[in-house]
């Protein structure tokens, strides 16, 4: 049995408070694009192992969202261990949800697999034990996220007239590949008395730039200037509006034309992709 667990990106993401529990309250709007990663159930097995695929990266199979995914549904509704296969194109610590995304389809694999027969609103609720976004890959639909990310209401938002460039530096400045989320929390200035996300998304695209904020940006360009040059980049090829997505270090463009003229070097991941 085989998925494809699609990437997402960030427009505009207000970091509101810190919560009690060391979360974050925000509210971002997530729209799904047509990056994926290839998920495969394909037998039981004595031990849960995940084969992964295009990566170098190292995770030990524990720590794998994928086997988190697998372990939560066995621990409640008794399944059996399995062997997945993994081939990851979405790009690790880019504020894509990649890992998300993966346990997200994860649990859905394992759901028809089985036959379990859970519904939607249980799958969500498991994904977002998983992580702050996982919750939102169980439908994929542009949605606009409350709460930790996890409190999603669907929206109308048609994109489809964009092409997306998604451009993030392969390493960062200081030899990260990506950034590390709690790290890009800790740098914001949470602040709930700004014009919601959800008001700003309604205005035309092209008006979008210096009003769609994602928190995160500035204080990860400052940190990493790279991220302030690849925006800057975007918007100079055409974009007509370009953030960083997510608490990084991706970031994207949206473009009018089919084929922008991107010029960045092999240092960097370079993806033309559909928003969907
Ligand atoms: O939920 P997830 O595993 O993606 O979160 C990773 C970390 O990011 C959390 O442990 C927390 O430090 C931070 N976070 C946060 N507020 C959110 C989401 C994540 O502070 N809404």
């Amino acid at each position: 049995m085989l998925c494809f667990p699609k990437a997402k990106i960030n427009l505009g993401l207000q970091v509101l408070r810190k919560r009690p529990d060391g979360y974050h309250d925000i509210e971002t709007v997530m729209v799904p694009v047509s990056l994926h990663d290839s998920l495969e159930v394909t037998e039981t097995a004595p031990r849960t192992d995940i084969r992964m695929y295009g990566t170098d990266l190292f995770v030990p199979v524990e720590q794998n969202l994928v086997y988190k995914a697998w372990k939560l549904l066995a621990d409640r509704h008794k399944i059996k261990p399995v062997v997945f296969h993994l081939a990851k194109c979405i790009p690790a610590g880019a504020g894509m949800g990649g890992g998300s995304s993966d346990a997200a389809a994860a649990l859905v694999l394992l759901n028809n697999f089985f036959r379990l027969e859970l519904p939607n609103d249980v799958l969500k609720n498991h994904a977002a034990e998983i992580g702050s976004d996982c919750a939102f890959f169980i439908d994929s639909k542009p949605a606009l996220a409350k709460g930790r990310g996890e409190i999603l209401k669907t929206i109308e938002l048609d994109l489809s007239a964009y092409t997306i460039a998604i451009v993030k530096p392969l390493k960062l400045s200081d030899g990260q590949t990506g950034v590390s989320t709690p790290v890009a929390y800790s740098l914001v200035k949470p602040d709930a008395e700004r014009i919601p996300v959800s008001e700003v998304i309604s205005l035309p695209v092209s008006d979008w730039r210096n009003k769609l904020i994602n928190d995160f940006e500035k204080p990860i360009s400052e940190r990493y200037p790279e991220i302030a040059e690849i925006i800057a980049k975007l918007y100079s090829a055409g974009a007509v509006y370009a953030a960083m997505s997510g608490s990084g270090s991706a970031c994207y463009g949206l473009f009018e034309t089919k084929n922008p003229a991107l010029d960045f070097s092999r240092d960097f991941f370079v993806h033309i992709a559909k928003i969907q």
